[in-house]
C-alpha cells in the first residue's frame, strides 16, 4: 500500500484524542515511522535561524533562547536548533519515538551532520545549546507546569512542522490555546505550513491545512476551513480577532520535496 494510503488506513475509524494518540504510539512500536520521516532538518528552518540572528537575540535578551518542537519525532528539528545555540524541548508522545529522537540528539550533538547547517556552516560564538526529549502529550499541562517551574520561562520559539496536520480536526482549537499559553509574550511561532496542495475535504493524516493557520490564529476561528468560512490567500485581512498576529508569510528557497513546491513558512506573534 502506498504510504500516504497506509497512514489514512491507520487512523481510518480512530476518532477523539485517546484513540488518535494509541495510533500514533503503535507506529513508532512497530517500527513504521517511515510513513513521515524526512532523514533530515527542515531546511527551510535552518535557512530563516541562520538569517535572523539579531532578531532570535532580541526573543530572549540575556538567556539562551528556549525552544519547543511539539510531536518531535527523530527529534531532526530538536539537534539542529540546538546545534544553532538554543536550549530546546522536543515533545514525543510515543516513548519509544522519545528514545529514538534522544538518541539521535545525543549523537548528532557529537558529531553533526553537514545537513544540520545552511550558509552558517557552523556553530554560533555562543556555542550549543541543552537537548530535553519529553515524552507528553502536548495538551496535557503537567509536562508544561514542571518545564515552567524548572526553567522560570516559558517558549522564545516554537516550531511546528508536520505537527498540527497530524492531529484530528477537533484538536485544532486546543492546538491554538497551546501554543498561547505555551508562548513568551516576545516569542515567535513559526509553521512550515503543509500540506496545502492537498484538497480541504481530503482525509488525513497528514490532513490538509490550506487556510487553516490563518483561520485558528488571526481569525481566532476553530480551523475548520472548508474553503467557505476561512480566508486562504495570502493577503488576507490584518483586522483579525484571533490571538495570534501574522508577522510574515514567504515561500522558502528550500524545503522537502514531498511539500510539492506549496510549502510555507508563516511567523506568528502574540496580540
Ligand atoms: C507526522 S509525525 C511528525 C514528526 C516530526 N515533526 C518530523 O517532521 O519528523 C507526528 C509526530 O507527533 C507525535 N504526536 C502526535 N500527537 C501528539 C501529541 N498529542 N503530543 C505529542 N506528540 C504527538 C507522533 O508520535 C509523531 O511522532
Amino acid at each position: 500500500m502506498a504510504t500516504q494510503q497506509r497512514l489514512l488506513s491507520h487512523f481510518a475509524d480512530r476518532n477523539g484524542s485517546e484513540r488518535q494518540n494509541s495510533g500514533w504510539a503503535e507506529l513508532w512500536d512497530t517500527d513504521q515511522s517511515d510513513l513521515w520521516d524526512r532523514g533530515t532538518p527542515s531546511a527551510a528552518l535552518i535557512d530563516w535561524v541562520e538569517s535572523h540572528p539579531d532578531q532570535l537575540q532580541s526573543l530572549s535578551g540575556l538567556h539562551r533562547p528556549r525552544a519547543l518542537v511539539p510531536g518531535c519525532g527523530k527529534g531532526y528539528d530538536v539537534a539542529m536548533l540546538a546545534l544553532h545555540g538554543f536550549d530546546v524541548v522536543g515533545l514525543e508522545l510515543s516513548p519509544r519515538g522519545a528514545q529514538v529522537a534522544t538518541s539521535y540528539a545525543e549523537a548528532e550533538l557529537a558529531e553533526p551532520h553537514d545537513y544540520n547547517f545552511g550558509e552558517q556552516n557552523d556553530t554560533p560564538d555562543g556555542g550549543i545549546g541543552s537537548v530535553n526529549i519529553i515524552t507528553a502529550d502536548f495538551f496535557d499541562k503537567s509536562w508544561s507546569q514542571n518545564e515552567a517551574e524548572s526553567s522560570g520561562q516559558k517558549f522564545d520559539l516554537i516550531y511546528d512542522y508536520t505537527f498540527l496536520c497530524a492531529l484530528h480536526p477537533d484538536m485544532r482549537q486546543s492546538w491554538a490555546q497551546r501554543m498561547l499559553e505555551l508562548l513568551s509574550p516576545s516569542g515567535i511561532l513559526i509553521c512550515l505550513e503543509f500540506p496545502l496542495f492537498k484538497e480541504l475535504h481530503e482525509l488525513g493524516p497528514p490532513w490538509p491545512l490550506q487556510g487553516v493557520y490563518w483561520n485558528l490564529l488571526a481569525q481566532g476561528g476553530d480551523g475548520k476551513v472548508d474553503g467557505h468560512n476561512g480566508d486562504i490567500s495570502d493577503d488576507a485581512p490584518v483586522s483579525a480577532i484571533g490571538p495570534f498576529v501574522r508577522t510574515s508569510r514567504f515561500k522558502p528557497e528550500r524545503s522537502y520535496p514531498n511539500g510539492k513546491g506549496t510549502d510555507m513558512v508563516s511567523i506568528w506573534r502574540r496580540k
